[in-house]
């Protein structure tokens, strides 16, 4: 093909569902995002719902790259930490936006053993197998196919894990649907099915400051985590196994609490942590939808509530960013300039026998969900 060609292919813009700009109608635009190191196509999807929140979603780790909501006086900001190109992400990065897979957080000493035989792991976290290890669905390429639904616009992402990626037994066939609904939503709902037992453990990696992303730390945001415990970490952030009351502890987040408001407290668990970086025990059923979590930004009136079937959430507040990571539009990601929400089972789950279980028996289904709802407080 003539390079203008491939070009004029390479900016086309394909617009599904209805045309873009139509106000009031969801739709969905589909454009390249570029190539890989090893040449393989990189797509980026666009949803935009019917009130004009829009996501950007690339078909590389499944990464949510955007998502612009309105603040309280319906002024829209892009409220997730990321890059502006595919390369930002190539280059590498703290799991920014991305699915994660096949086991979100920690294995301890990358290693579980499953119907009596031992599966090792990448160490790519000390002597820990982190995030799914090496190269896990944060860098694999998914195949996306758009979703005709009823309340909004939907993109479903799919990709085929083989048996013994990472270490991991079975093919793993993995599903992942982001749908934006109408009613503000960003729902996740993650399917897998494998032909040998193994484990999993789905999550999204996304950051965000409800103040728009670059624009200052999150120590402002106030939260409420509906979760009476939470699972104390050893120095490589393995869980030792407890399950610890929040009461009395900077852990406590059962009412509305400003992020930065404990975080300096002499606490061990925060010094292991270097700040918040834990598994909060959700209140309620897993597998049941239920409201885990809601972030208020006082500023800006943006709220977010974090809706899931997973028995647990990690909130981690970007205590590894150190203004070393350049954004989009050239904002600097300083320390704590972000705050993840991942939902999911314990971590280290295969190694702890006490927390439920991340088995995926051969023929049997996973599937999960969940939501992350914006709204502004208009006081
Ligand atoms: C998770 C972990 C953190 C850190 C980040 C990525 O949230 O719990 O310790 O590894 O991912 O930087």
């Amino acid at each position: 093909m003539p390079k203008i060609l491939s070009l004029m292919v390479l900016f086309m813009t394909i617009t599904l569902t209805v045309g873009v700009g139509q106000k009031g109608k969801a739709n969905l635009k589909k454009e390249s995002f570029g190539k890989t190191a090893d040449g393989q196509e990189v797509e980026l999807y666009t949803l935009t719902n019917a009130k004009g929140i829009e996501t950007g979603i690339t078909t590389y780790g499944g990464i949510v790259v955007s998502l612009k909501v309105p603040d309280r006086s319906g002024k829209f900001d892009d409220v997730v930490l990321g890059f502006d190109t595919l390369d930002g992400y190539l280059k590498g990065h703290p799991y920014f936006g991305a699915i994660i897979g096949r086991y979100g957080n920690r294995i301890g000493k990358a290693r579980f053993t499953l119907n009596g035989k031992e599966y090792k792991l990448a160490a790519n976290n000390g002597e820990n197998s982190l995030h799914g290890g090496t190269k896990g669905f944060d860098k694999a390429l998914w195949k996306a196919r758009p979703l005709t639904v009823k309340d909004g616009v939907a993109l479903e992402l799919s990709y085929l894990s083989k048996d013994g990626e990472e270490g991991y037994p079975g093919n793993l066939s993995v599903r992942v649907v982001y749908t934006l609904t109408d009613n503000n939503e960003l729902k996740i709902d993650y399917f897998a099915t494998t032909d040998k037992d193994t484990v999993v453990n789905l999550t999204n990696h996304s950051y965000f400051n409800l103040a728009g992303q670059g624009n200052g730390d999150i120590l402002g945001h106030q939260v409420q985590i509906n979760a009476g415990s939470f699972t104390p970490v050893d120095a490589g952030l393995i869980p030792t196994g407890e399950l610890r009351s929040v009461k009395g502890t900077p852990f406590d987040f059962t009412q509305n609490t400003a992020i930065g408001a404990r975080v300096n407290q002499p606490d061990e668990q925060l010094k292991l942590g270097r700040g918040y970086d834990h598994n909060w025990v959700l209140t309620g059923n897993a597998g049941t939808m239920r409201q885990a979590v809601k972030v208020v930004e006082p500023g800006t009136g943006r709220v977010m509530e974090v809706w899931t079937t997973e028995p647990g959430v990690q909130f981690y507040i970007g205590n590894f960013l150190d203004g070393s990571l350049k954004g989009k539009g050239g904002k600097v990601y300083q320390h704590r300039y972000g705050f993840c929400f991942e939902t999911q089972h314990f971590p280290d789950s295969p190694n702890q026998p006490k927390f439920p279980s991340t088995v995926l028996k051969r023929g049997s289904r996973y599937r999960t969900t969940t939501i992350y709802k914006f709204s502004a407080d208009q006081k």
